[in-house]
């Protein structure tokens, strides 16, 4: 569904894609797990458009989009949630989930967001201010999946969450998964990464150094944690 091949960015004249070659099968979870600073973030934005690309080609569902303004590739599908979350502070649950704009059929009326966050309808009068960190982070999926996003790009959704609320993350994200949505996940969490995903690339300065199953990574679950130094 989405590919990347020898990817590279920059910011100014420091280069941050060091040759990024990735690939997401329709379907799937798959993590991107790096220490700070690795690149992550900047590939997610790199394939939303909103760091050019310098050089080497996204494809998503086989038409090139490296060259597309960010706004043409959300139109395309692809939804994404950066590390702040992105919703609106200012505006209830309710008028958070109304304002996306509904592109394509895939987009998720009303009742099926609320079927799979029921919290949401329940906070619906909440200002965006007044969520908990986890409702923050379930109010930003559903924005995405209410646009009609087929591959939802996620940065770091656990990160500053309780574990009972990351366990909520990942039973919502392997039923967005039954629904047919594929998800490139940024994951520090390692234990999260493992549960919810199918395989695993690994990023260091730049590039990408591993690809592993989910029973690979579990099995080398000490050296990665190492690697990752969490
Ligand atoms: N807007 C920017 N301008 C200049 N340099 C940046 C900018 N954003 C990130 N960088 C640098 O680019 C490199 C990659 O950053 P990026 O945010 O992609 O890493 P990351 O893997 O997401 O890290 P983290 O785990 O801290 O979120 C880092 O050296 C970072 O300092
Ligand atoms: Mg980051």
């Amino acid at each position: 569904m989405l590919e990347t091949r020898d990817l590279n960015a920059y910011y100014d004249e420091s280069h941050v894609l060091r040759g990024v070659d990735l690939r997401v099968e329709r379907g799937e979870i798959v993590t991107l797990v790096g220490r700070n600073g690795a690149g992550k973030t900047t590939t997610l934005k790199t394939i939303m458009g909103i760091v050019r690309a310098r050089s080497g080609e996204v494809t998503f569902e086989g038409r090139a989009i490296a060259a597309l303004p960010p706004d043409r590739i959300a139109r395309l599908g692809i939804g994404f949630v950066p590390e702040e979350r992105g919703i609106y502070s200012t505006l209830t649950v309710a008028e958070n989930l109304t304002l996306p704009p509904v592109i394509g059929d895939a987009a998720w009326p009303l009742d099926r967001i609320y079927e799979l966050f029921p919290i949401l309808r329940e906070r619906g009068r909440a200002m965006g201010t007044t969520l908990s960190g986890g409702e923050q982070q379930m109010l930003a999926i559903a924005r995405v999946l209410r646009s009609g996003a087929k591959l939802i790009l996620l940065d770091e959704p656990t990160e500053g969450l309780a574990p009972v609320i990351v366990d909520a993350i990942g039973d919502l994200l392997l039923e967005i998964k039954k629904s047919g949505i594929t998800v490139l996940l940024v994951e520090q969490n390692l234990r999260f990464a493992n549960r919810v995903a199918d395989r695993h690339y690994l990023m260091v300065h730049g590039k990408i150094v591993d690809a592993m199953t989910t029973a690979d990574a579990v099995a080398r679950e000490a050296d990665l944690l190492a690697h990752l130094g969490v």
